[in-house]
């Protein structure tokens, strides 16, 4: 007899509408790949009133969330209208029917995760949320499957779709950012509200997730250091540039010493390593194993297809999995949906930011006068910081001072801002001094 899973489908926006579309498109395929047959039993969206890009005949168009998850004929729930008490309350219903959940709500993941998880994993319920994090590429498999077997050291992100096609296109056409930001947001990549975009907050919710994958330690969202884009200028880009770096917004979760940083901020990347080339709506996750070495994985962060072809893969994975019995689905036992024992998450301490270590770059607009120069270096070196390039800028025009761009050694966070508080007390110097961290990714 044919085997049969039933798919729910809870909002209906861009991402829900291409879920439904590909899993009816591709459902031969997928059954050749499962054995299953899978199929969209039910529906719901906000406004049932809208056209939507999906065909909806003979699926059941429910009136709320909680009919889909309890509906007789679905057997997998898939959680797609983001927000948090209503996605929560969904998921903790589907946990109390034992149906499984596909989500790409990585704002439900990295702050209430950590309960939930708790309660599917003691209730044997899969949860899986491949999509939450860089739109179509599938990290979080790459982490919790064909990169288990390394102590996972680093992990570095183009994270934000949005934040990376301002980037690119503020360096490439020097356009201002708002202009930007408005394109984005018309292009469908950005969040609802599009500050979580540009502040980094977006970003933070996806490094806690794959932090807590890649060294099995609880979701620590109000551990993540987060600084957004909307101070970067153009001026500092081409700086950066002629030092050979390129500005990214990084999502960084390092091992150092028996500590983890978790950080999102603006970042100078080399230009010789192959994520600084990672453009536009892209995004990009570089892995660093202690046996495999780097590992890069690219593609799109955001946008409706990528997104579903995320979701459906979690789909696909669960009729895999799905055992039927006697007319009814059974889950086997699983390890928390963050693939660890979940008695055995690490307790690794995170470090704040005064303990964070980095290489700076910093801009510091100073008066066009003589022996301005030494008195910087020298608070660099009474506070043991090396540096490893400086430039003097042309003034733009007659009296108007002059930038000085700095690019430090690797030194602790707590030393870096000792000598900026010294250096902004010198009389020469003019204006907040602007720092943008520094990562090799060696
Ligand atoms: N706003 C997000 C981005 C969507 O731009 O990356 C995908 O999570």
């Amino acid at each position: 007899m044919t085997q049969r899973l039933g798919i729910g489908v809870i909002g209906l926006g861009t991402v829900g509408a291409a879920t439904v579309d590909l899993i009816q498109s591709t459902s031969a395929e997928l059954f050749r790949r499962s054995g299953v047959q899978i199929q969209v039993t039910a529906v719901t969206a906000r406004d049932l009133s809208k056209p939507r890009d999906c065909d909806l005949s003979g699926v059941n168009v429910l009136p709320s969330p909680i009919d889909v998850v309890q509906h007789a004929e679905v057997d997998v729930v898939v959680e797609l209208i983001g927000g948090e008490t209503v996605a929560k309350d969904i998921l903790l219903r589907a946990i109390e029917l034992g149906k499984p959940v596909v989500t790409a709500n990585k704002a439900l993941v990295a702050l209430h995760g950590g309960p939930l998880f708790d309660k599917a994993a003691k209730a044997a319920v899969p949860i899986k949320f491949e999509a939450a994090v860089a739109g179509g590429i599938p990290v979080i498999k790459a982490l919790k499957e064909g990169l288990s077997a390394n102590q996972i050291e680093l992990v570095a992100g183009i994270i934000n779709g949005t934040g990376n096609f301002i980037l690119t296109e503020m360096r490439d056409k020097a356009r201002a950012f708002e202009d930007v930001l408005k394109e984005a947001q018309a292009l469908g990549y950005a969040e609802a509200d599009p500050t979580f975009d540009v502040e980094g907050i977006d970003a933070a919710h996806k490094l806690t997730i794959l932090a807590s994958l890649a060294f099995g330690i609880p979701l620590s969202f109000e551990a993540v250091f987060t600084e957004g884009i909307a101070h970067l200028t153009v001026d500092d880009m081409h700086y950066a540039q002629e030092f050979g770096y390129r500005i990214k917004h990084l999502g960084v979760a390092k091992r150092v010493g028996d500590g983890v940083e978790l950080r999102v901020h603006p970042t100078l990347i080399p230009a010789s390593r192959l994520i600084a080339h990672v453009n536009g709506v892209m995004n990009a996750v570089l892995i660093q194993g202690h046996a495999v070495g780097n590992t890069l994985h690219y593609g799109a962060g955001a946008g409706a297809n990528p997104t579903a072809s995320a979701v459906v893969a979690d789909v696909l994975d669960l009729a895999r999995d799905a055992q039927f019995e006697q007319g009814s689905v059974v889950w086997p036992g699983s390890v928390s949906p963050l693939g660890f024992l979940q008695d055995q998450m690490n307790a690794l301490p995170l470090r704040s930011p005064e303990q964070f270590r980095c290489a700076y770059y910093l801009r510091i607009h100073v008066l066009d006068e003589v022996g301005v120069m030494s008195q910087l270096t020298a608070v660099f070196a009474e506070n043991g910081i090396s540096l490893e390039g400086i430039k003097q800028k042309e003034p733009t025009h007659e009296g108007a001072g002059v930038s000085v761009i700095l690019i430090t050694q690797v030194c602790e966070e707590r030393a870096l801002n000792k000598v900026i508080d010294a250096v902004s007390a010198l009389p020469a110097v003019q204006d907040e001094i602007v720092r943008i961290r520094v990562e090799t990714l060696k």
